[in-house]
């Protein structure tokens, strides 16, 4: 079977390009490099002694789309292809809208072109908001979303519901991930954010580094065990096994419109994670704690047993896996670019 994964040079698209190699899917790639490196596809080489076709451009172009599905009988869409950084997208609603939206109409309209109808979407637990309650299912309300980002994929979702309404023979498969972090064992594939980072991990692993002086816990006066944030983390590998699973529903369902949180269903807090981090790679986080961090919420975990039940998916890696590779590639990464 052969698949197109558009953003397939990124985190969570070189994990999951890694798992279909590894799984014989044969991969297509498309990448306009816009947030990531070209090395990274040499990596997934070097990983999986495999090899993969690739299309350097944008998935906005029309023409470009048209040429890989003319020169490659695409049977199924992984797309990845977005910006992913919540506070850019506050500055920069046009530019989020324009390559979160409008790059899936135009993969969906040669999709339907060329007779392909079977897609699995990235979207994100910041479609459900501040959660009602937690866990959180699927059936939990989605919207009141606080920023372009995360309102880019409700509408996204939305417009996968209206095409899959419009046309019966779509097979989608909608995957809301939650905190996806850590790296392939390998230390060759991981997440490379560009300037400081937003996002918990990344900030550690550069403190470790010492690149970063000190980690700002956003808040320690939550109503939360230890006062601070907690969140459903997920290892970006058991994330890409997912997809996995995610295609291999599609296929056997052929039609049909399906939504999933990929999580792990257990909460743990900013604290734990910096624990955890110290203890299985031996070394010294410097944090302070200062004020809570605008538009954060106390609480955010999945209930993760649809995805078990209907994909059969559970992910297996704890959080000193996830802690202990994304160590592996941060020094990795950090010796080779310094
Ligand atoms: P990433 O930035 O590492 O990967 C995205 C890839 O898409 C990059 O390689 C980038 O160069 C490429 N790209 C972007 N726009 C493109 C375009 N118009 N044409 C071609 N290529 C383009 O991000 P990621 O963390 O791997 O996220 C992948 C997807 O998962 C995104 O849709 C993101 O919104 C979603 N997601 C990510 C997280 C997370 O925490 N990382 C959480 C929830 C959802
Ligand atoms: C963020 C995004 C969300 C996206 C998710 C997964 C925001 C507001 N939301 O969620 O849209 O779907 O990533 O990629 O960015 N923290 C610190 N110090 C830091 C960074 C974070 O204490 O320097 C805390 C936060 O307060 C939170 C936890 O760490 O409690 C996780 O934060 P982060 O990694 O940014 O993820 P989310 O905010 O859950």
């Amino acid at each position: 079977m052969k698949i197109l994964v558009t953003g397939g040079a990124g985190y969570i698209g070189s994990h999951t390009t890694v798992e279909l190699l590894n799984n014989n899917y044969e991969v297509v790639i498309l990448d306009n490099f816009s947030n990531s490196r070209k090395e990274v596809l040499e990596n997934i080489k070097k990983i999986t002694a495999k090899d993969f076709k690739f299309y350097e451009g944008d998935m906005i172009d029309k023409k470009l789309l048209r040429k890989i599905f003319s020169e490659n009988q695409i049977d199924a869409v992984i797309d990845f292809a977005a910006f992913k950084a919540v506070g850019e997208s506050v500055e920069k609603p046009i530019e989020y809208y324009t390559n979160n939206v409008s790059t899936v109409l135009s993969l969906l309209s040669v999709m339907k072109e060329f007779n392909c109808k079977k897609l699995v979407f990235s979207s994100s637990a910041t479609v459900y908001g501040n959660p009602e309650v937690i866990p959180i299912t699927e059936e939990c309300k989605t919207g009141n979303t606080t920023n372009p980002y995360g309102t880019s994929k409700l509408f996204v979702e939305q417009i996968l519901k209206d095409v899959y309404t419009s046309d019966n023979d779509f097979g989608i498969s909608i995957l809301r991930y939650f905190n996806p972090i850590g790296a392939h064992e390998s230390g060759l594939i991981g997440e490379v954010p560009t300037g400081i980072p937003a996002n918990i991990m990344p900030y550690i692993s550069k403190v470790a580094t010492k690149e970063l002086e000190i980690l700002s816990v956003f808040g320690d006066d939550y109503d939360t065990k230890d006062g601070t944030g907690v969140r459903d983390y997920i290892h970006v590998v058991d994330l890409a096994i997912g997809h996995i699973k995610a295609l291999e529903k599609l296929n056997k369902e052929n039609k049909g419109l399906f939504i999933y949180n990929l999580g792990t269903g257990v909460g743990y807090s900013v604290f734990d994670l910096i624990k955890t981090f110290e203890k299985v790679n031996n070394v010294k986080i410097n944090y302070k704690v200062v004020e809570r961090r605008k538009g954060d919420i106390a609480t955010c975990y999945s209930d993760p047993q649809k995805a078990q039940k209907e994909l059969g998916f559970t992910a297996k890696r704890n959080l000193e896996d996830m802690c202990k590779s994304a160590w592996n590639f941060e020094k990795k990464y950090h010796d080779e670019h310094k």
